[in-house]
């Protein structure tokens, strides 16, 4: 060993020893305990005294007593929400020195009595039912607390003082549905928190006058807005947005769940549009009534980012162009308007400062930005899942975005059949055409300067040699297409990622592993440990350098050919052989008589004769009985095959049931033929009835079918199981209308009759006696 692979190989021990106790570590200090949706009425006592993190949530737990997580002193983490908590004295939390996270959100506290705990960091009390804050002077002992939830049904200022000093990051204050009949409009005046979120009550109109811009809140976020105004009604909802005016910390606004009209809407964007907000966010909108032509006042605006999500609106007729033209002359960069039904969008009227436009999950068409000269800021734009149907109209459409970089085009219903005249705009850098229907054709229109292309999930079958060569092109990503040949070097200089699962490469990797045996193991990385088969199944987790592949897989045109030409040839004789002679007959009797002949070795003779008085025992409609006598009887008794047939051997003073059962019992088989008249007969499907038990008691099959005429499905009576399960089997003979078949019927009747008739014993055939 040379002295520098010493080194490396000691460097490897030690990594490698640090990694084990790096990993021992952290399992010896994380012990996650999961017992949420157990239906616990108590937290579980069986636990191990080192857990760390105890999951209870979802359970019917109704009380939290100190014995229960007396002994778990290294818990850390508690999470017992959604359970039936009434009430809560935080001195059961006394020996969990370490405990920092604490959630019983959605429980039904109403009660806290209070301990100091000074470790604790999130403390989630919300969704509860306390009437006023639950907040303790020994809260203020909490320096390290960054979250509290809390939930009321009245505020008041007072409140908040035991933790005015805290650095709060985010409080989280649900009012209770009865919250509102005493307000303090000052009473969030106290609260020193960096982030804010207040749930309003879901059931009840907004007709608050809460000052929600009151405490150090920098972002607010307001949930459960049911604000729809009539005529001359006060508004509630406007004069609280009002006073944000005023308050020039707030930097992010979050509404959500709103439930307004089409004018509220704009309303609250046009207050919005003249606060200190920078990032305005609005989601779940539902919007009634029309919108009236409104003006929009876009001066003195801080705001930066706009973004509307998820908005249905129950009225279209309205000119859906005052919607448009609002929206799109907003002088902000980031603007982001996804899962609403939007079909269109307008050009801004002057050069618009948007840098960052995401319009995805929307009804947008080609349609859209036609023309469209003054989004020369524009360096992403988003249109995904939207129903763009044609390349060459978005080449078209961004051809004037001078600073576009990325353009997000993916799941649309995109094509591209050689229109030609692909110019694209000379800045764009990345492309993501995934999940659309384009063709091997779209490489005739790709940007030349692009760096990331993905086109995962198309119909590409192969990368065309002759498209111009994409130099700048870093990663390439064409999984879930029809490839069978990896893209050649040439046309993509530079590239260093390709993304290439889900195809149907062959040729080319037999092509890479001819190659990569030649050079040196060194310039491909790992090589072979590294490069295995995922598919197909029965080469998962072969070495690919072991895995060969013939000349014929590798060459598709020499594969299909031959494929072509034998699957041809073979069809061309089958249909020869099924027309002209019959095949499927034949093949079913030559199958039939080898079964049979098989069956007759295996079985030992005396077993096969005792006590049997008739080789076989004929049950056959009386409609049949000329073919049976005429054809069966003289060609099976010219064979020393003794017969039973009801009609001669029927032993008077027994009831016909006892005659039918002596005589299937007295014989070897028993013969069924089988017509659209044997279906008639009751008896006959009786004969067939004890015939078919006989065969489950004997566990020898007795049963032999012929099948004189066919027998359609539709005319089996209901109730007649077994026949239709026999014919189903298609264990029959078939009686075949071509005289010059008839021979291997009969010979084939007999092998099935299974007697060799040298071994007969001389015994009187006491059935023919009998008659
Ligand atoms: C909890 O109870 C419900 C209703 O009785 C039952 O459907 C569910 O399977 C139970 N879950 C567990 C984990 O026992
Ligand atoms: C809690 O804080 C108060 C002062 O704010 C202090 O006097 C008291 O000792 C603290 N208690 C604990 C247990 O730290
Ligand atoms: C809160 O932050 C301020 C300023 O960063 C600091 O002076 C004060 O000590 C902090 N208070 C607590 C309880 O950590
Ligand atoms: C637009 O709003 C600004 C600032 O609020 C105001 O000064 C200006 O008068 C308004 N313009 C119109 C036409 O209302
Ligand atoms: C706009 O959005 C992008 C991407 O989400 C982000 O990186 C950028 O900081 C945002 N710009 C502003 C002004 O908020
Ligand atoms: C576009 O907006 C949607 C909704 O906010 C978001 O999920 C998606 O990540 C955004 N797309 C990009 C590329 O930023
Ligand atoms: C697009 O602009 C060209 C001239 O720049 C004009 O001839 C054409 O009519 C415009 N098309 C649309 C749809 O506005
Ligand atoms: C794209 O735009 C050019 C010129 O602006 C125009 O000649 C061409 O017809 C347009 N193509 C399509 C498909 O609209
Ligand atoms: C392209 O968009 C799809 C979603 O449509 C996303 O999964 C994929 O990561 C994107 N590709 C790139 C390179 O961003």
């Amino acid at each position: 060993m040379t002295k520098a692979s010493s080194g490396i190989f000691h460097f490897a021990v030690v990594f490698m020893l640090t990694l084990e106790i790096r990993i021992q570590l952290s399992v010896e200090s994380e012990l996650v305990v999961d017992r949420s949706k157990k239906n616990l009425t108590h937290v579980p006592k069986d636990l191990t005294l080192k857990t760390t993190i105890l999951d209870a949530s979802q359970n019917y737990i109704s009380e939290l007593q100190a014995s229960d997580i007396l002994s778990l002193s290294k818990l850390r983490i508690l999470i017992l929400s959604h359970n039936r908590i009434q009430y809560l004295d935080i001195s059961v939390f006394k020996f969990n020195q370490e405990l920092e996270y604490l959630d019983l959100s959605h429980n039904k506290l109403y009660k806290i009595s209070c301990y100091p705990t000074v470790n604790l960091k999130h403390l989630d009390l919300s969704f509860n039912e306390f009437d006023v804050l639950p907040i303790c002077k020994e809260f203020g002992n909490m320096s390290q607390l960054d979250f509290l939830g809390l939930s009321a049904t009245q505020l008041q200022k007072s409140s908040w003082l035991p933790i005015a000093h805290l650095n709060i990051s985010k409080v989280l204050l649900v009012l209770g549905e009865l919250y509102g009949q005493k307000e303090d409009p000052e009473s969030l005046q106290d609260l020193n928190t960096k982030s804010l979120h207040i749930v309003f009550p879901t059931q009840k109109k907004f007709h608050f006058v809460l000052d929600v811009a009151a405490s150090t809140a920098v972002s607010l976020e307001l949930s459960n807005i049911k604000y729809v105004p009539d005529d001359n009604e006060y508004s509630y909802f406007m004069n609280v947005l009002l006073r944000l005016q005023k308050n020039p910390r707030l930097l992010d606004l979050t509404l959500n769940n709103i439930e307004t009209t089409w004018n509220s809407f704009f309303k609250i964007l046009q207050v919005v549009w003249h606060t200190t907000i920078e990032h305005f966010s609005i989601s779940n909108v539902e919007l009634t009534g029309e919108l009236d032509h409104q003006d929009f006042n876009y001066s003195d605006t801080s705001v930066k980012t706009l973004s509307i999500h998820q908005v249905f609106s129950y009225v279209y007729h309205f000119q859906q162009g005052y919607v448009y033209k609002i929206l799109s002359n907003m002088k902000i960069q980031n603007f982001t308007i996804t899962g609403t039904r939007m079909m269109h969008m307008f050009c801004p009227l002057q050069i618009s400062p948007l840098v960052y436009l995401n319009l995805s999950n929307n009804l947008l068409t080609d349609e859209v930005f036609k023309n469209c000269t003054s989004l020369t800021a524009l360096k992403t734009l988003i249109l995904q899942m939207n129903q763009f149907k044609k390349l060459v109209n978005i080449v078209n459409m961004t051809k004037d975005m001078k600073s576009l970089q990325q353009l997000d085009i993916s799941q649309n219903s995109l094509r591209y059949e050689n229109e030609g005249n692909c110019f694209w705009t000379k800045s764009l850098l990345i492309l993501n055409m995934s999940s659309n229907i384009l063709t091997d054709s779209v490489f005739r229109c790709i940007p030349p300067s692009v760096t990331v292309l993905d086109l995962h999930h198309n119909r590409i079958v192969s990368i065309p040699q002759d498209v111009t060569s994409l130099e700048a092109l870093e990663e390439l990503n064409v999984a879930f297409n029809y490839l069978t040949d990896l893209p050649g070097c040439g046309t993509f200089s530079s590239l260093s990622v390709l993304i290439i699962d889900y195809n149907l490469v062959s040729r080319e990797l037999r092509e890479f592993i001819k190659n990569i045996g030649q050079i040196s193991s060194e310039v491909v990385e790992d090589w072979p440990e590294s490069y295995k088969c995922a598919y197909p199944d029965s080469y998962k987790g072969t070495q690919l350098q072991n895995f060969h592949m013939s000349q014929l897989s590798c060459n598709t045109t020499l594969l299909i050919v031959t494929i072509g030409v034998i699957v041809l040839f073979l069809a061309v004789i089958v249909t020869f052989l099924c027309i002209y002679m019959d095949l499927p007959w034949y093949l079913r009797m030559v199958c039939q008589w080898t079964q049979a002949r098989h069956r007759a070795r295996n079985m030992s003779l005396k077993e096969l004769q005792k006590n049997l008085q008739f080789h076989a025992f004929i049950s056959y409609s009386g409609h049949d009985s000329v073919w049976v006598k005429n054809e069966l009887l003289p060609n099976l008794e010219k064979e020393d095959i003794r017969i039973c047939l009801h009609e001669r051997n029927f032993v008077p003073g027994k009831s016909i049931v006892e005659n039918i059962i002596n005589f299937i019992e007295e014989s070897y088989k028993t013969i069924f033929v089988l017509s659209p008249n044997f279906v008639q007969s009751e008896w006959c499907h009786y004969e067939l009835y004890f015939a078919h038990h006989k065969l489950f008691q004997d566990a020898s099959d007795n049963l032999i079918l012929i099948l004189l005429e066919p027998i359609p499905r539709y005319s089996i009576p209901g109730n007649y199981h077994k026949l239709k399960s026999l014919m189903a089997q298609r264990t029959y003979l078939e009686w075949p209308k071509e005289k010059n078949k008839h021979g291997l019927f009969w010979a084939n009747l007999r092998a099935t009759i299974n007697i060799k008739l040298i071994e007969q014993s001389n015994q009187e055939n006491t059935c023919l006696n009998n008659s």
